[in-house]
């Protein structure tokens, strides 16, 4: 089965290591048969959550900006793959502004009841793809937390993710060893129907 496989490069740095990995993994899902789409978070304009809950009323924002392009992504795609790195213990504040702004999600779901997918789709499934500078304990708990809540609200099922710590200039992932492959692996576990 063709699947719908969309990928967000949440770095500012577009030469930097989850975009490496990110584009491989897209590299990976076209060579498996499936349809992609690239996002770089960097070419949208995404305003943060203002918490006015004019979303509350019906589901829909009143901010009028490129996210609305990108939910409608969220809401066609059967697959994810969600590319950032960790800034401060988290994920990059470009990656937790696109996650707000889905409070009209949350709204549509929990206060409206309304389904935010077609019901006779294929199961949908995230791939979290992050590297960090360090390789302090619990390095990405917080950033996973964020994506999982993210991917929750969406449908969408949360795989195993590929997280590699101590990675730090931009393009020093490509020194990792098993890095490319292990994202190729779990592309193409996320890809099967
Ligand atoms: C503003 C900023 C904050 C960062 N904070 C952390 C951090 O808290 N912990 C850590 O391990 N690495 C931290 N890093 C390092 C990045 O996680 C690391 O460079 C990562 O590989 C960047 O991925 P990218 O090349 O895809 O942007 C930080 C980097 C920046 C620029």
């Amino acid at each position: 089965m063709t699947l719908s496989v969309l990928g967000i490069a949440c770095s500012p740095r577009r030469n930097g290591n989850t975009t490496s990995l990110l584009l491989e993994a897209m590299k990976t899902a076209q060579h498996e048969g499936h349809r992609t789409e690239l996002v770089y978070l960097s070419d949208l304009h995404i305003t943060p959550c203002q918490g006015c809950n004019a979303c509350s009323a019906k589901g829909i924002c009143i901010i009028n900006d490129d996210l609305l392009k990108l939910q409608e992504k969220l809401i066609q795609a059967d697959r994810f793959i969600i590319a950032a790195p960790i800034f401060f213990m988290g994920v990059n504040g470009q990656t937790k502004i696109m996650i707000d702004r889905m409070q009209t999600f949350w709204a549509r779901k929990y206060l409206h009841h309304q389904s935010l997918i077609k019901p006779s789709g294929p199961e949908r499934i995230g791939l979290f793809l992050s590297t960090a500078g360090t390789e302090k304990v619990d390095v990405f708990k917080c950033a996973e937390r964020s994506i999982q809540t993210f991917f929750h609200m969406l449908d969408i099922k949360y795989a195993q993710p590929c997280l590699f710590p101590g990675i730090d200039q931009a393009g020093e992932i490509i020194q990792h060893q098993t890095a490319f492959d292990d994202v190729r692996k779990a592309t193409q576990a996320l890809t099967i129907s």
